[in-house]
């Protein structure tokens, strides 16, 4: 059984709502999960066993929620390879936008330059096609930790 972190960007509850549902179905099927509202570089390091799966919304124009930026500069920074982790990406957004899931598209690119390796293809979940965004990332996820 694997431990996943929820690694989460969110500014109007969204995405934290996704990753609470995301955990619940974890823990569920026997994983351990814990959901990260604002997590360091060190939350991630202490746990080099852990799988991270983002979930994140893009704000602004294009930018990165303020509660995920923070752990983003950091890996930016430090720029810790690891190619023993494992990560996936759930990214909120909304097509209407042209930067359409920046901020998760950001994370996938930023864990692929540290060599990091991906379960699976990004979720991008578009708020113009979907009011259920839990529905849809949980129908993801029972397919994505079959891989954990
Ligand atoms: C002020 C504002 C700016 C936004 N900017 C973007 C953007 O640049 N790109 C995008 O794909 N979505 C953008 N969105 C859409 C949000 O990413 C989408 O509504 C998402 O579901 C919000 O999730 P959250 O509640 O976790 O923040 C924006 C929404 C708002 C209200």
């Amino acid at each position: 059984m694997a431990n996943v972190m929820l690694l989460v960007g969110s500014v109007y509850g969204n995405s934290s709502s996704v990753a609470e549902e995301c955990a619940e179905l974890l823990r569920s099927a026997g994983h351990e999960a814990d959901v990260f509202s604002t997590a360091s570089l060190n939350d991630l390091l202490v746990r080099p066993e852990s799988v991270l799966l983002f979930c994140t919304s893009t704000t602004g124009q294009g930018e990165m929620p303020d509660n995920l930026y923070p752990l983003i500069s950091e890996l930016r920074e430090r720029f810790p390879l690891m190619p023993e982790r494992r990560y996936g990406v759930i990214a909120l957004g909304d097509s209407s936008y042209e930067t359409f899931a920046d901020a998760g598209r950001q994370c996938d690119e930023l864990l692929q330059e540290l060599q990091a390796q991906r379960i699976g293809d990004v979720l991008y979940i578009d708020a113009c096609e979907t009011a259920d965004p839990e529905g849809v990332a949980i129908e993801w996820l029972r397919d994505w930790m079959t891989a954990l």
